[in-house]
């Protein structure tokens, strides 16, 4: 016996400080002058570069975001600090990032009219840990009151989609009857807040997604019909922070290359063909044909990106009601991305519409989930 598996709820956290591009602008050009007169001499003998300005018109137009979410805005906007700064919390306490996922896990068990009770697995997928163990989504589904199992996965920005698959093939198989997948993403703090060419990128926020088998469902909800996951081994996004550093010789932690780093016109050239052509071949599987797809929730990561990617996928520019954008508000929130895009942009959906969610990101990854929307 096969089970079908529905997406019956979603949860965003949305984090309490925003950070404009103005602000963002002015705290990193406080910065840069500051570095600039603190070095004067290595920069005026040429032996050291002095950093550039950023500029509010560059990250606008390069890519489409307006603004970011941050669970700490203080520190990020000091000039003197430049990344976020979180209170230490004890062991005994909840952490943060179980603590954003709890905050969407009930929201999306609410949204599906269920309760800790009617859930089997807790998957937290996202593209940081917190720590290396015990397993944060074993923390959420304590917190929860979750009985059955949890467990951590990663693969970048693409940790969402690929969680989605794990569990809709679990429930399939009827190993589980539901499991929240839960994405929790600090990305402020492994963003570096000091290079201009990323400054802008990321944002923070939770998503969640409750997966159940269709028998069990309270509300309509979308089925999903098929997933699919691909990788292909890239440096061009990169952290190298990892718990071996302290076993090298070369293992500063505040070095460049132990948060996120990215050759982004690299990645624009390459991460654009595998993804339209894996979404092209998925729905070709599926026999889909693209003018049947009323919905595609892309990651979130560059306005361009998902402006071309949309129009390869349909062959002519999609409406901002068919390929809706969260990243002016949210920029990029690695693996909830494109979990934020579907929560707030599906409710209108009519039953039998057809949708894409897809991700794609380091690793390189992409994960792609058509759904159906069930009356
Ligand atoms: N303000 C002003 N100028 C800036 C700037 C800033 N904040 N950051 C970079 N620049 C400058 C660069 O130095 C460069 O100057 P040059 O032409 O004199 O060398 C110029 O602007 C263009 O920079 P470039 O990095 O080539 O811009 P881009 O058009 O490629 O846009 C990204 C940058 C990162 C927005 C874009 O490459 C991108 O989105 N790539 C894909 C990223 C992605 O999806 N990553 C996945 C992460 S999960």
């Amino acid at each position: 016996m096969t089970y079908r598996p529905l997406i019956t709820g979603t949860g965003v956290f949305t984090p309490p400080h925003i950070i404009t591009n103005a602000e963002l602008v002015t705290a990193f050009n406080a910065y840069a002058a500051l570095y600039n007169s603190e070095h004067s001499a290595e920069i005026d003998a040429g032996t050291r570069n002095a950093i550039a300005p950023s500029s509010e018109e560059f990250i606008l137009k390069a890519s489409g975001i307006e603004q970011r979410f941050v669970m700490d805005k203080a520190g990020i906007l000091d000039p003197h600090v430049m990344h976020p700064l979180f209170r230490q919390r004890s062991d005994d306490e909840p952490s943060l990032m179980a603590e954003m996922a709890l905050d969407a896990a009930l929201k999306a068990l609410d949204a599906a009219g269920k309760t800790p009770d009617d859930v089997d697995a807790v998957i937290c997928a996202a593209s940081n840990l917190e720590r290396a163990y015990p397993a944060v989504a074993i923390e959420i589904q304590k917190l929860l009151g979750v009985n059955g199992f949890a467990f951590d996965m990663n693969v970048a920005c693409s940790s969402a989609t690929f969680g989605i698959q794990l569990a809709s093939d679990m429930i399939r198989s009827g190993s589980i009857k539901s499991a929240l997948i839960v994405n929790p993403e600090i990305c402020s703090a492994h963003l570096e807040w000091r290079d201009r060419d990323c400054h802008f990128i990321f944002g923070d926020v939770a998503t969640a997604t409750f997966i159940e088998r269709d028998s069990a469902a309270n509300v309509a909800g979308f089925e999903i019909l098929s997933t699919r996951c691909a990788t292909d081994f890239s440096n061009n996004i990169r952290n190298n922070n990892g718990f071996l550093r302290r076993s090298r010789p070369d293992g500063v932690i505040d070095r460049r290359d132990m948060q996120f780093m990215q050759n982004g016109r690299k990645v624009f050239k390459e991460v654009l063909p595998m993804v339209s052509t894996h979404i092209a071949d998925h729905l070709e599987q599926m026999a889909v044909a693209p003018d049947m797809l009323r919905r595609l929730w892309l990651h979130q990561a560059n306005k361009s990106m998902n402006d071309f990617i949309g129009r390869k996928v349909l062959g002519r520019v999609p409406t901002s009601a068919e390929q809706p954008n969260i990243l002016q508000d949210y920029a990029n929130t690695s693996s909830a991305g494109s979990i934020i895009a579907f929560s707030q942009n599906s409710a209108d959906l009519c039953g039998g519409d057809h949708g894409l969610i897809c991700s794609f990101g380091a690793g390189y990854s992409v994960g792609s989930v058509l759904v159906q929307r069930r009356s």
